[in-house]
Parts: C-alpha cells; structure tokens; sequence
C-alpha cells in the first residue's frame, strides 16, 4: 500500500453518534489509526448503507433521538448476526449493556474511554468479520468437494501433491494442522479437507484464536455461553472446527483443547483442522504448542507453500483470476507481455495468492481504462509490500519455461487458434510448436 492511498484496503467502520464532537472524534481516531470510518447523525441512516455483506464493524451510540442503539444492533442482527456491533454506553448504563451482549452485540465501550481501546476493539472485530464473511462465502461456492478442488489452480508440483494430500488427509478424517504465510491458501485447504471428506454434510465452523480475551474465547468454544446457546464444540458436533491461528492459543487453552480432544473416541466426534500462521509466528509452532497438543494435531501435516516458490502457478493463477475479474467487470483480460509475466515470476509475493488476486484485478480494471501496464502494478506493489524482485531458489529453466508457455498462450488467443499464423509469428517449425504446446498442456481447441 502506498503511502499517498492510505485508504486503498482500509477496514470500513461505520461511527453512529448524535453528537457531532463525538461523532468526529471517533472518527479522526480510526483514520489515524488506518481505518476507513464513515459517520452518520442518526441510525436511520446509517442502515440505509448497512447491507448483510458490509465487509466491516459499527460503532454506535445507544442513546440517540429516534431509533436507538439498542434498536439498530436487533435490526442487525436480524439481518446477519455475524456483523460486529460495538456499542458506546453512557456511565451506569451497565445492565442495558449486559442485554445488547445477549441480543449479539459484539463488545462495548464505556463512555469516557480510551481511544486505543476502541482502536484495540476495532480491529478485532474488523477481523472478525473478514473471517466470517469469507467463511460465507466460500461456503456458498465449495458446497462440493469436487467444485472446490476445481477451485485449486495450479499445476506444480507442489500443487500437485497438495491435491493429493487433501484427499488423503480429508478422507482419513483425523486432525490436520495446516500452517503457510499469510495467503497461501490455508482457509481455502481447511474447507476442502472438510468437503471431500466423510463430513461434507455436517458442519464447518471457524473460530480465530487471535483479537479474543482468553475468557470470552474458552466460552465460545467450551461453554457456559453468554446469554445461553451452544457452545461451538458443542454445535459443530460431527463435523469440522477450524481453529484459525493456533500459535495464538494460550496454555490454558491449549490445556482444554487437548482434554478435549482426548475425550473424543475413535474416530473423533470432531474434527479438528488447525492453521497455524507461519508468519505471524517468528518461531516454530513446536515452541508454541505444548509438545502433546502438537503431536495430536501434526501427525497429518500440509505446510502450503509460498507463492514465489511456485513457479508457473504464478502465471496460472494470474490469467485464471484476471479472466474471472474481466467477466466480472465486462472487458477484456490483459495480455500479458514476456516482460510481464518475468517481472510476476521474480516477484516476492508477500502476500501470496491473495496479493496476486488483487494484482490480476488491478490489471483488469486498468486494461478497461486502458491506463498503465501490469509490470508497473507488480513493482509498486511488492516494493510497497518491503520486497525486491528475486530469482531466489528457482533455475532459469523455469523462467524460460514460463516465458515459453506464455509467449505461446498470447500468440494463439491472439490469432484464434490459428497454428499457421502462429508458426509465422514465432518462427516455430509445426513439430517444435506441437510439441511445446503438448508440454505445456495447450490445445488448440480452447482457442478456436
Ligand atoms: N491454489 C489456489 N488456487 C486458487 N485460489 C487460491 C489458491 N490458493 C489460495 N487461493 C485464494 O487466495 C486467497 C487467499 O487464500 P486463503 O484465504 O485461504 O489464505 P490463508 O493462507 O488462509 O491466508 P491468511 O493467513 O491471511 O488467513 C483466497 O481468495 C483463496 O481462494
Ligand atoms: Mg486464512
């Protein structure tokens, strides 16, 4: 991100105050602190932009002409009780604070607080909502384990093996731990090991160990409830719970978890995929495990690999996103130059696929306004990210190849499947052009 677009990928807040001194401060604390706040005078309002996608967290007064605090976050919660609602209570209002944790509230905050506690707030429950909205959605899609593999592009070798592990590991059913850097695909693995597994028809549910204070999280998974209800291990019986970061688990914790497990029989009652986040972690998740839990959950390992590491998967990836995002927007797929796909295989890739993903839309909607190239796009983001262009651990061999495959690919969408014109353009003998293209897994009939 750079510095000029502080706002690029801003987390969205939504501030409801009657009090406009309040309503501005609230506001300038979370643009400081790197949020994208937007502020209303009045419920009313703010529920006219509210919808049950809206990809971040309310902040909202309860005492306030017309409809109140307490009335808005029921109407929230009526229309998707994920969405994280933090409520600003007046001195004494204790038990009125107490009734919104039960209708869902997501927190409060006592009035006069301090503005690093409501950042603090703020950011969990941004991440919070990241975490179920993107559980929703890819339960939407991946209702079949046959879809989701579908799903998994990429054709390197490690891909391949990853393919192979979450079959073996999703149909042996017993624990998994799954660790890699920040978006490498950890959520999407956990999802396909329940759904091409025995479980496919029970539940999958998410819990992050991260932006939670120990006790509200042992209730969460273990139970008493706030406000009664079930406690998740109890709701997700006979399927899968997900244990998002697990290095982030307390002992105490750790310590339930593995009596939990323990009590299961065989096989157990729940499944359990944890993931673990390699880079959040500085040191190894033997250390930050006890040793038995560990050993509980890494006997069926998967370790996804990074991004640049993976060779021409980089180049799969991008032209199967940018095709998406180009039928998305209705306009055309960039075609990438030589140049480009070097500089997406040299890349760093901080952010793994999930940074690609946003690159190859950046692309899309720069090739609609026909405005800048996608090298350009690669190096500012991966500079910003703090990461120079490598050649790290990958043989030349791999660059030509993809060089190769890519120049081949353009050249016969651009002629339509024309192997004559094509010939002529690349001054390739018939043979040769039949052979790389056999090699490189191109038919000429996908481009007729
Ligand atoms: N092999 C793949 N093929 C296609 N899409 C992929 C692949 N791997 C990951 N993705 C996509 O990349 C994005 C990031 O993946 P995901 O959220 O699973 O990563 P993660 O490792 O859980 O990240 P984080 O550590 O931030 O939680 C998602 O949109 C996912 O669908
Ligand atoms: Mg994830």
């Amino acid at each position: 991100m750079s510095e000029s677009e502080p706002t690029r990928h801003a987390a969205r807040i939504v501030v409801i105050d009657d009090e406009q001194d309040m309503r501005q401060s609230i506001s300038q604390w979370l643009s400081l602190s790197g949020f994208q706040p937007d502020t209303f005078a009045s419920a009313e309002e703010a529920l006219r932009m509210l919808g049950p996608d809206f990809p971040g967290a309310v902040i909202t007064d309860i005492r306030m002409p017309g409809m109140d605090g307490m009335v808005l976050l029921k109407r929230l919660m009526g229309m998707d009780s994920t969405l994280p609602v933090i409520l600003i209570t007046g001195h004494g209002d204790v038990p009125m604070a107490v009734e919104a944790m039960r209708l869902g509230a997501y927190d409060f905050l006592e009035k006069p607080f301090d503005p690093e506690r409501m950042t603090e707030l703020a950011r969990n429950a941004v991440k919070a909502r990241a975490l179920a909205l993107e559980n929703r959605a890819l339960r939407h899609e991946l209702a079949d384990g046959k879809t989701l593999m579908r799903r998994l592009v990429g054709n390197s070798p490690e891909m391949v093996r990853l393919r192979e592990d979450i079959l073996d590991y999703g149909q042996a059913d017993g624990h998994v731990l799954v660790d890699g850097e920040t978006g490498t695909g950890k959520t999407l693995v956990a999802h396909a090991l329940h759904a091409v597994g025995p479980r496919a028809g029970k539940r999958f549910i998410s819990v992050s160990c991260i932006g939670e204070e120990d006790e509200r999280l042992a209730a969460r998974l273990f139970g008493p409830v706030e406000g009664g209800g079930l406690p998740l291990v109890e709701e997700v019986r006979g399927g899968t719970l997900c244990i998002e970061d697990i290095e982030a688990l307390s002992p105490v914790l750790q310590g339930r978890l593995l009596a939990f497990i323990n009590e299961q029989g065989s096989p157990a009652a729940t499944r359990i995929v944890a993931i673990c986040n390699q880079h959040a972690l500085g040191r190894t998740l033997e250390d930050a495990l006890r040793p038995d839990l560990f050993f509980r959950l890494a006997a069926m390992q998967i370790t996804l690999p990074p991004l640049r590491m993976r060779g021409e998967d980089i180049l799969a990836l991008f032209n199967s996103y940018a095709t998406d995002f180009a039928e998305e927007y209705g306009c055309p797929a960039p075609d990438l130059s030589a140049q480009d796909a070097a500089h997406l295989l040299q890349a760093p890739w901080p952010g793994n696929v999930r940074q690609l993903i946003s690159i190859a839309e950046q692309a899309v909607l720069q090739n609609r306004r026909s405005a800048g190239s996608v090298v350009s796009l690669v190096m500012a983001d991966n500079e910003s990210a703090g990461g120079a262009l490598t050649t790290e651990g990958k043989p030349l061999k791999d660059y030509v190849e993809a060089f190769e495959r890519t120049l081949i690919d353009n050249t016969m969408r651009r002629h339509k499947g024309s192997i004559a014109a094509v010939m002529e353009e690349l001054c390739l003998p018939r043979r040769t052009l039949n052979e790389k293209m056999a090699k490189y897994g191109l038919s000429r009939g996908e481009y007729i």
